[in-house]
Parts: C-alpha cells; structure tokens; sequence
C-alpha cells in the first residue's frame, strides 16, 4: 500500500533547522553518512535543491539534487527505515526530476553501489541507464560505483510518463 494514498505526504525545501532529523535517517542508512557541515554548506550553495519528505510533521525522507550547465546530478535520496517501502521514494525523484524539467535540464547523472539492488531498480524505473563503473569507489564497504545517466530529460513525453507515474502513486 503506498503511503500517500493513507497519509498526507509533504514535500517541502529543506531548511537548517531540518537537519537534526535528517542527519538521524542519514545515520541510519548510509555506511558514511555526511555530516551537519556537509548538509550545511549544500543548503547555503548555489546551484542546489534540496527537499524533505514529512508525514505528521516528522521528515521520513530527502531527496538533493545539484545542477551546472544544464545538467543535474542527484546527490542523495534516502528514506526512514520505517517508511521505506511505501512509495516515499519515488515521490521524492518524481519531486526533484520535475524541478529538474523546470530547471531546463537535459540530463541527469548519480552514483550508487553496485550491491544497491532496490536503488538500482529504482533509478531504471525512471529511465536511468548504467554510463559506466567507477571502480573503488565507496569505502566502508570498498565496492565500485554504477554511475547511472537519464537523458533526454527535455523531451516532453518524459514529462508526460512523470505526470503518470504520480498519478499512479498519488
Ligand atoms: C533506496 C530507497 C531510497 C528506496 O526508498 P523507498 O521509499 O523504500 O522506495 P519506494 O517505496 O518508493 O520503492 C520504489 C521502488 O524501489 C524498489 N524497492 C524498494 N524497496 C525495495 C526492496 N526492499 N526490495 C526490492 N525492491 C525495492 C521497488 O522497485 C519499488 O517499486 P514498487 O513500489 O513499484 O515495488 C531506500 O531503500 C533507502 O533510503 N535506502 C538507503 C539509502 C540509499 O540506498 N539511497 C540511495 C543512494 S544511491
């Protein structure tokens, strides 16, 4: 059942008075999760967009994405172990993938683990294709990077199946 059918689910820019509950989630599934600073100095630069997830008040998940040039990277996506799941994620990248159509971006890139299976599927189901590896990556565990592309970005169909696959969560 996804959550946004039970509950309300919003979705807001992050602030830095977000950041205690977003660093607890970001302890929880990250192996090395960034810091206070690290979050800090993304919200205080130009060039990013960050949003939170809220469900009753509490954020359960956030999603970031930085932009150059006319092409965008998604630097994070996670969501409370106690809401994944639920469809919060793919509300989270339907949020940033049309900021990034509003942007006027053609193109989209990010990394993830190669053993991340359920990032993995994720990123597919939204037209991201492996570019190619990065070898060594991440540490803790060591282990190579997939560095996923989407392109085509501008091409209004995309929008049109983004619009659908809202609908088919909301
Ligand atoms: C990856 C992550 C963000 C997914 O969040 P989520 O809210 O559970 O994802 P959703 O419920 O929106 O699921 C979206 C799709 O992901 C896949 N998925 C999610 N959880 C899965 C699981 N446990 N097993 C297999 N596939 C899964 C499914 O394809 C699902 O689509 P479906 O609902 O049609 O089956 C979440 O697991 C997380 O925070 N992981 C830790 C941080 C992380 O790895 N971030 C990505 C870094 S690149």
């Amino acid at each position: 059942m996804k959550l946004a059918r039970e509950k309300k689910v919003n979705l807001e820019p992050m602030k830095i008075d977000d950041l205690a509950e977003v660093i607890a989630i970001e302890n929880q599934v990250f192996t090395v999760p960034w810091s206070y600073n690290i979050f800090l100095d993304e919200l205080t630069q130009e060039n990013r967009v960050y949003f939170v997830a809220r469900v009753d008040k509490k954020i359960v998940g956030y999603v970031g994405l930085f932009f150059f040039s006319g092409e965008g990277h998604i630097t994070t996506l996670a969501v409370d172990p106690l809401f994944q799941r639920r469809g919060l994620a793919r509300l989270l990248l339907i949020k940033i993938l049309t900021e990034a159509i509003e942007r006027g971006l053609f193109q989209l890139s990010l990394e993830v683990r190669a053993s991340n299976i359920v990032a993995r599927h994720l990123y597919e189901k939204f037209g991201f294709e492996v570019a190619y590896v990065r070898q060594g990556y991440y540490t803790k565990p060591v282990e190579d990077a997939l560095v996923m592309i989407l392109k085509n970005l501008n091409d209004p169909e995309y929008k049109k199946r983004l619009i659908k696959w809202q609908e088919e969560i909301l």
